[in-house]
C-alpha cells in the first residue's frame, strides 16, 4: 500500500452504513427517499454472476443487470483479468496521436459479427454513441431530418433526448433538437410518407423497444430497411439494449435478417465496468465524415477508445463465445417465457408474456371480476401503472428478486437478467413469480393493502 488511506476496497466497508447520508447530503436525496420507501435500502455489499448480496448476506437474484450492462454477469474473472493486465503492462493508453492496438482488435471482433460493415467508430456510453449516429447520418447523407419511433428510448443527451419519446424525461429542459419526427412504431406505411419527402437523413429504431419490450411484427424492420433504401434515408438499428446476445441472437435484427447501414452497441460491451460505446457502420458512410486529412478528428471524444474500456470490450466478447452465452439467453428466454406464459389462464391480473432471449415483458392489466376490479381502478386512477410496482416490491423483499417496471406508467416487468442465468435460477423466478401474482390476486391482501398505504400518503400530502 503505497498511501495508507488509499485502501478503496477499505473505505467502501468503513463508510457503506453512511451511504444513504452521503448521498442525502450531496447526491440524489430524491433517489434515496425512493429506496427507502420502496423498502430497497438493503445495503448490497457485493455482486458476482447474476446475484448481489445484501449486508445481511442474503442473496438476490438480479434481473436487471445494471439497466443491461451485466450480459457476462459482475465481475467476471476474465474481465477482472484482462482490466488488471492492462494496468500492469503500463500501456501507452490515450496518447491521441497514435493509434491504439486494443481498439484495432475490438473493432475487427466487432466486425466479425457484422461482415457487411467495415468501420467502428467508439464513445463512451450509449447516449454518446446515439449522438454520433445523428451527426454521421446528417453528414454523409446532406440531409436533416431523423426519424424515430412513439416509445421510443435512445438516451437523455440532447440529441438523444430529441429522439426520445417520454415527456417526463423531456418535460423541463427547454427546446429539443429540430429536425426530429415521431413515427408511429410497426407502422409501414406511416414511414413511407415521412420518408417520401427524401429529407429524413436517418430512421433510428430499437429492433424490440426497451419501453415496454415492444416487438415489431415481422415485416416492420425488413419494409423500414428497404423502405429507407428507395428514398436515400439511412437504417440505424439502435442495439444499445438488445445487441450482444440479450435476445438470443447476437444482434436482434439477426431474427429479421436486416442489415443496418449503422448499429449501435454500448452496455454490455463494457461488461459492466468500463463504460464503452461502438456505431458500426460501412466504408461508404464512415468516408464521408472523415473524408480529409484536416477532419480526421472532426468527431470524437477525449476518452473514446481508452485501454481500459477496449480491454473490456475484448474480454466480454470473449466470455460470450466460450461461455456460450448467445445460445443460452436463446435457450433460458424460451424456459422462462413458457413457464410464465402458463400462468396466464390462471391469473385474470397477467396478461400477455412476450420477448425474445433474455429481454422479457409481463405484462399486467384490469380484471374481470368485480372483486378485484374496484381495488385496480382506485390504484389506476391514483398513479397509472402503481400495480406493476407494488409487484415488485414483494418479488424483491419476499423473493429476493430485482427486476423493474419497464417505464413510466407502464403495466410490464421487465427481465433483463445476466445472460449467465442458470436453469436452477429460472426455477427461482418461475416460482418467484408464481407466488406473487398469485397473492396479488388475493382482496384483501398484503399488496392491495401497501398500494392503498402509498395513495393515502400520496393523497395525504398533497392535500
Ligand atoms: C436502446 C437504448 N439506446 C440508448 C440508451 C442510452 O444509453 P446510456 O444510458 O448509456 O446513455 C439506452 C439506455 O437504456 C437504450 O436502452
Amino acid at each position: 500500500m503505497l498511501y495508507p488511506n488509499l485502501d478503496v476496497s477499505e473505505m467502501f466497508v468503513e463508510r457503506q452504513a453512511q451511504r444513504g447520508a452521503m448521498h442525502t447530503r450531496h447526491l440524489n436525496e430524491q433517489l434515496v427517499r425512493v429506496l427507502k420507501t420502496i423498502g430497497y435500502d438493503v445495503g448490497f455489499q457485493r455482486g458476482t454472476g447474476q446475484y448481489l448480496f445484501d449486508r445481511d448476506g442474503a442473496r438476490y437474484l438480479d434481473l436487471l443487470s445494471g439497466f443491461g450492462v451485466f450480459a457476462i454477469g459482475r465481475n467476471h474473472p476474465v474481465l477482472r483479468t484482462a482490466l488488471k493486465s492492462v494496468l500492469d503492462a503500463d500501456m501507452p493508453n490515450l496518447v491521441q496521436m497514435d493509434v491504439s492496438t486494443l481498439a484495432g482488435i475490438l473493432a475487427e471482433r466487432l466486425l466479425e459479427h457484422a461482415p457487411y460493415m467495415d468501420k467502428v467508430f467508439f464513445a463512451n456510453s450509449g447516449a454518446e454513441t446515439v449522438e454520433a449516429a445523428m451527426k454521421f447520418a446528417r453528414n454523409a447523407t446532406g440531409r436533416n431530418e431523423i426519424l424515430y419511433c412513439d416509445h421510443a428510448y435512445h438516451g437523455l443527451s440532447y440529441g438523444a433526448l430529441s429522439l426520445t419519446d417520454d415527456s417526463n424525461f423531456r418535460g423541463g429542459f427547454g427546446s429539443l433538437l429540430p429536425g426530429c419526427s415521431q413515427v408511429p412504431f410497426d407502422d409501414l406505411a406511416a414511414l413511407e410518407k415521412a420518408l417520401s419527402t427524401r429529407q429524413v437523413a436517418a430512421f433510428i429504431v430499437e429492433p424490440i423497444q426497451g419501453k415496454g419490450v415492444n416487438i415489431p411484427s415481422d415485416e416492420f424492420l425488413p419494409g423500414a430497411a428497404a423502405l429507407c433504401r428507395k428514398y436515400g434515408t439511412l437504417f440505424i438499428a439502435d442495439e444499445i439494449q438488445t445487441g450482444l446476445g440479450r435476445t438470443g441472437k447476437f444482434l436482434a435484427i439477426e431474427h429479421w435478417n436486416v442489415e443496418p447501414d449503422m448499429v449501435l452497441l454500448a452496455k454490455a460491451l463494457s461488461g459492466g465496468h468500463v463504460p464503452v460505446g461502438a456505431l458500426l457502420t460501412r466504408k461508404s458512410i464512415f468516408d464521408k465524415i472523415f473524408n480529409r486529412m484536416d477532419r480526421s478528428l472532426v468527431h470524437g471524444s477525449t476518452f473514446g477508445k481508452n485501454d481500459l474500456a477496449m480491454a473490456a470490450g475484448i474480454a466480454t466478447l470473449e466470455v460470450m463465445k466460450h461461455e456460450k452465452l448467445v445460445e443460452n439467453s436463446a435457450k433460458r428466454g424460451a424456459q422462462i417465457q413458457l413457464a410464465l406464459k402458463s400462468m396466464i389462464p390462471g391469473f385474470e391480473l397477467l396478461k400477455e408474456v412476450r420477448g425474445k432471449g433474455l429481454m422479457i415483458g409481463i405484462e399486467f392489466g384490469p380484471p374481470k371480476s368485480l372483486r378485484l376490479k374496484a381495488s385496480w381502478n382506485i390504484l389506476e386512477s391514483a398513479n397509472k401503472g402503481l400495480f406493476c410496482q407494488l409487484i415488485t416490491v414483494p418479488l424483491f423483499k419476499e423473493q429476493k428478486i430485482l427486476t423493474q417496471v419497464s417505464g413510466h406508467g407502464s403495466h410490464t416487468i421487465k427481465l433483463l437478467p445476466p445472460l449467465t442465468i442458470t436453469e436452477e435460477d429460472c426455477t427461482w423466478i418461475e416460482n418467484s413469480f408464481r407466488t406473487v401474482i398469485a397473492d396479488s390476486h388475493r382482496v384483501p391482501g398484503a399488496i392491495w393493502s401497501l398500494g392503498k398505504t402509498l395513495v393515502d400518503n400520496a393523497v395525504r400530502k398533497s392535500a
